[in-house]
């Protein structure tokens, strides 16, 4: 029996061991980059194999490659004491050697098949490089752009993180963990990352148990219930107690409420960084904290090697919280069929074989063109036509394979890239019909760029201008004080407009970008985030028409940097602001504008359209114990095929807790042709309505809820039912 033999090997092991079991490393012995933090690492490649020989190593993180893999795992079930296989763990974020679109982006799909798929494209490209682990989904709602990290996540919204979040869970994990090909996935960061203050990385967290429950935690629970079986608790922490030293959270709340069985392991030192905090007096401090509130793995900072054999032997650490993380790592173990197939996923023909093959490549193209929004497309400026007009791609992004696959990508085969001057090119009947000018740098002027870049936009019909961020300004330790473009990009789309030549902006971008100027008013405009390996190609199949872009916006756009943070599901005011957009009154809104958004959440555009009608409820007044039918009629009104996200929200009119303007409950990807229509159905239930009422108690409260079948969260049919009590 399995538990048999964890007890079995529990029983042998020393506490060295057992220390062991419980430390993550840099992985030195494959390393696909140099370290990510060298100012930590002190192990190289020699030492690494020494210590998993002397058991003192359970898992090794961020290495790739079979050949690595196999020296590795030998030195652990041949070379060690115990014989008891590494774990080889890795971010694997947003794909492996192809990189499929960043999640923000992919999450714009609204599509959790789309998700589950390349999640398990994923899996199988990086078990096939001997891995068994990757530190994803990143489920941390992110309302506030300025955070870098907005850019891993599924954006704002509690639900969308939700659905998205399980689905990328299943697709890692697949049927059977045991499977060669399936992966453990990691929900993070546990918790309320999301949250920090002002956007700035790693800082400190204030936040309501109410909002905790309501936004921050949803997506972990429903990531757990997909099977998840491990997270990363986080760096930052939540009203002043770090969640990687927080037992409620990690212990009473994941444990003890949720019934979770997996593994806890820290994010990289941040057992270590406890003391930074101010939290722990030093690092055997801070070693004891966190593995006594739940902590299993520390990563990195090699502090439950260091100081567990005396923490247990004076008695600070009892040997049994000790004992109980060494059999949830075993468990894991033993879940992945480790202890009777170590080299499981380590044969270099199935590597070379699953890696970079033309179906993965497929989906990444598949999946970039249905992550890319139409945000504006006036006089059906797009789709253009393949011939017969001259095109100007003028911009920083241009022909940059640099800036395609976006943060964490570090694992991506950079040959496979395809930037937009390529794709759109491979497109075109006469690829001649392309000038390119790149304009500026990123941040800086090039000699004589902005003369080239208008000279070219004088010789076309049409200019594509790809501006935005570059693959460094987003993604962890990248937080903005500012959301917008670069001022000197923004200048370079100034001198271009002057020309007067019909402009599409190809936006690219981690967040949601405050977009200004000639950008914001140009005639048509694409989201194309940053899409991954095959970016050119995707961005040339809705330019061209060949896709009909279909996702919808999963962050609001707002109208100004300065709003940040900002998202639809706000709660309402006192004063909500006035409805003439220029009234000046005591309201809600800044001194320049309203505290709109210039796209909201749930919007974007296709080369058809569609119209929503006919609502109906089921029922007027919902009784307590049934379940709402919300009907809408949903017909493609356009000239072409198309697919629609439709979706619904609802509001709690009266609550004894201020509830938000409005909340996605459910959405549907409906595909239609032209003229075609469909009827929609939503289910509602009262665990739908419920809050985290007086005293932090979950309630749904009787009384009357709005609601709106809508394209995005500021439109849609409205319509209202109450709940009754019984
Ligand atoms: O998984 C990541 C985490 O998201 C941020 N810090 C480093 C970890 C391991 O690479």
């Amino acid at each position: 029996k399995a538990s048999d033999r964890i007890e079995a090997l529990l029983a042998r092991m020393t506490i060295e061991e057992k220390a062991g079991q419980l430390s993550c490393f840099a992985d030195m012995i494959r390393p696909p980059i140099g370290d990510i933090n060298p100012l930590v690492n002190l192990r190289n490649a020699q030492t690494l194999l020494a210590e998993t020989r002397a058991g003192r190593i359970g898992v090794l993180m961020n290495g790739m490659g079979t050949q690595g893999a196999l020296d590795a795992q030998k030195a652990a079930v041949e070379g060690s004491r115990l014989k008891i296989p590494l774990l080889f763990a890795a971010d694997v974020i947003h794909g492996f050697r192809t990189v499929f679109p960043i999640p923000l982006a992919e999450s714009g799909s609204f599509d959790p098949h789309l998700c589950e798929r390349t999640a398990r494209a994923a899996a199988s490209e990086a078990t096939a490089s001997g891995l068994h682990w990757t530190f994803a989904p990143m489920v941390d709602v992110a309302r506030d752009q300025r955070w870098g990290r907005v850019a891993e996540g599924a954006g704002e919204d509690v639900y969308l993180g939700e659905v998205l979040g399980a689905a990328r869970v299943r697709g890692f994990q697949g049927k059977d963990l045991k499977a060669e090909d399936s992966m453990l996935a990691t929900p993070k960061h546990f918790a309320a990352y999301g949250a920090v203050t002002a956007g700035l990385e790693y800082n400190a967290v204030e936040l309501s148990e109410a909002t905790l429950r309501e936004v921050h935690l949803p997506p972990f629970q429903a990531a757990f219930d997909a099977g998840a079986l491990s997270t990363m608790s986080a760096f930052n922490d939540i009203n002043g107690v770090p969640s990687t030293a927080n037992k409620r959270l990690l212990t009473d709340v994941l444990r003890g409420e949720w019934g979770f069985k997996g593994v806890v392991i820290s994010d990289y030192t941040a057992d270590q960084e406890l003391v930074a905090h101010g939290f722990a007096a030093d690092d055997r401090d801070a070693a004891r904290q966190a593995i006594l509130a739940g902590v299993d793995i520390s990563m990195q900072s090699g502090l439950y090697l260091r100081y567990l054999p005396e923490l247990t032997a004076s008695g600070a650490v009892p040997m049994a919280v000790v004992d109980a993380s060494v059999r949830r790592v075993l468990a894991l173990k033993e879940a992945l069929g480790l202890f009777d197939n170590p080299y499981r996923s380590i044969n270099d023909k199935v590597e070379a074989m699953r890696t970079a093959t033309p179906a993965l490549r497929q989906l990444s193209r598949e999946a970039g063109g249905r992550s890319i929004v139409l945000l504006r497309n006036e006089g059906g400026l797009l789709p253009l036509p393949r011939s017969g007009k001259r095109l100007a791609l003028i911009g920083p992004f241009a022909e940059d394979r640099d800036n395609v696959v976006g943060p964490w990508a570090f694992f991506g085969d950079k040959s496979l890239n395809v930037d937009l001057a390529t794709g759109l090119r491979a497109a075109m009947a006469s690829p001649t019909d392309l000038i390119v000018e790149r304009g500026c740098e990123v941040e800086t002027t090039i000699a004589g760029g902005f003369e080239r870049a208008v000279a070219a936009a004088q010789a076309a019909d049409i200019v594509l201008l790809a501006v935005g961020e570059s693959q460094d300004m987003s993604g962890e330790a990248k937080s903005r004080t500012d959301i917008r473009i670069p001022p000197v990009q923004q200048r370079l789309a100034e001198a271009i407009a002057a020309t007067g030549k019909p402009v599409v902006v190809l936006l690219r971008h981690g967040r949601a970008i405050a977009l200004e100027g000639v950008v914001r008013d140009a005639k048509a405009i694409l989201a194309t985030w940053f899409l991954g390996s095959e970016m050119g190609n995707a961005v040339a199949d809705v330019v061209f028409g060949a896709v009909n872009p279909s996702a919808r916006l999963p962050v609001s756009f707002p109208l100004e940097s300065g709003q940040q943070p900002f998202y639809y599901n706000s709660r309402t005011t006192g004063r909500p602001a006035p409805a003439d957009p220029n009234g000046q009154e005591y309201k809600a809104r800044w001194r320049s504008i309203r505290n709109d958004a210039l796209f909201p959440f749930g919007f974007g555009l296709g080369y058809t359209s569609f119209a929503l009608s006919d609502l109906k409820l089921s029922e007027a007044r919902l009784r307590w114990n049934n379940t709402l039918h919300v009907t809408a009629k949903v017909a493609n009104t356009g000239p072409v095929h198309g697919e629609h996200v439709v979706q619904l929200y609802v509001r709690d009119r009266v609550a004894s807790r201020t509830r938000p303007v409005r909340e996605l409950k459910g959405f549907q990807r409906v595909s239609l042709a032209p003229g075609a229509s469909r009827e929609i159905r939503f289910d509602l239930r009262r665990d739908n309505l419920m809050f985290l009422g007086d005293q932090d108690r979950w309630v749904v409260e009787p009384g009357v809820f709005d609601l709106w079948v809508a394209n995005s969260s500021i439109d849609g049919l409205t319509g209202s039912f109450e709940l009754l009590d019984s």
